[in-house]
């Protein structure tokens, strides 16, 4: 199954790929945890990233396509793959066509989460993650299950994304509308675009999510 997540900053995308990768034992492409791990490594896409990410705008698709054509021909995405982040631009959704084409694997699905903009902030200011396994959370709508101790794997160690600041969702915001949702109807053309109501509780989104890929799967 080769699958896209869409939506706004905030919306759940990585909360659901995350949920959706074990159900569905593919890989998960995220590109924004691909940046922060080369910022983090002081690579030399992550120097040109970090001012960008900061200023909460896009990396340029040249950049962004490169480091998805690395990864997408690997051997753990041969059962096919959730891209979560990846495309965000039409030059992105395009440069993919082409990837997949030759790949012989076309995409299944592309599902967008809806969410009004007014509960993306309150979102993404309460985020955190485990600083060792990267597993997400939030103050109020995920909290880990015992207090300052990350579910998965024990560690007593969490962070804070650099761009999930008031301002920066802002303009995170405005490069989506912008740049991004144009992508709703390039793939609406296509027929395999699925809205899901990002607004309700987690679990409930996913389920609304295998109620989708149950019945594209008939
Ligand atoms: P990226 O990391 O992709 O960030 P984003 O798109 O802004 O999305 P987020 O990760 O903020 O939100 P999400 O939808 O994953 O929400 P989450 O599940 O965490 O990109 C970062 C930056 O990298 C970009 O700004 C850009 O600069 C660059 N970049 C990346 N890809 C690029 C590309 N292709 N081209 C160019 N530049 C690129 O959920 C948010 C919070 O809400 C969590 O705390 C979660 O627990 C909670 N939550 C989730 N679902 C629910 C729910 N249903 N109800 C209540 N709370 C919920
Ligand atoms: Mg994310």
């Amino acid at each position: 199954m080769q699958l896209i997540m869409l939506g706004p900053p905030g919306a759940g995308k990585g909360t659901q790929a995350e949920l959706l990768e074990k159900k569905l034992k593919v890989c998960k492409l995220s590109t924004g945890d691909m940046l922060r791990a080369a910022v983090k490594a002081g690579t030399e896409i992550g120097k040109q990233a970090d001012a960008v990410m900061k200023a909460g705008q896009l990396v340029s698709d040249d950049i962004m396509i490169r480091l998805i054509r690395e990864r997408i021909a690997n051997i753990d995405c041969a059962n096919g793959f959730i891209l979560d982040g990846f495309p965000r631009t039409i030059a992105q959704a395009e440069a993919l066509d082409v990837m997949l084409a030759s790949m012989k694997k076309p995409l299944s699905l592309v599902i967008e989460l809806t969410v009004n903009d007014e509960i993306l902030v309150e979102r993404i200011a309460g985020r955190f993650s485990c600083a060792k396994c990267g597993a997400g959370y939030h103050d109020t709508f995920k909290p880990t299950k015992a207090a300052g101790i990350c579910d998965v794997c024990g560690s007593k160690e969490f962070t804070r994304r650099k761009d999930d600041t008031r301002e920066t969702v802002k303009s995170r915001l405005e490069a989506y509308h912008a740049q991004t949702a144009p992508l709703l109807p390039y793939y609406q053309a296509k027929g395999i675009l699925r809205s899901v109501d990002g607004m309700a509780e987690i679990g409930d989104v996913t389920l609304e999510i295998n109620k989708v890929l149950e019945s594209t799967s008939k």
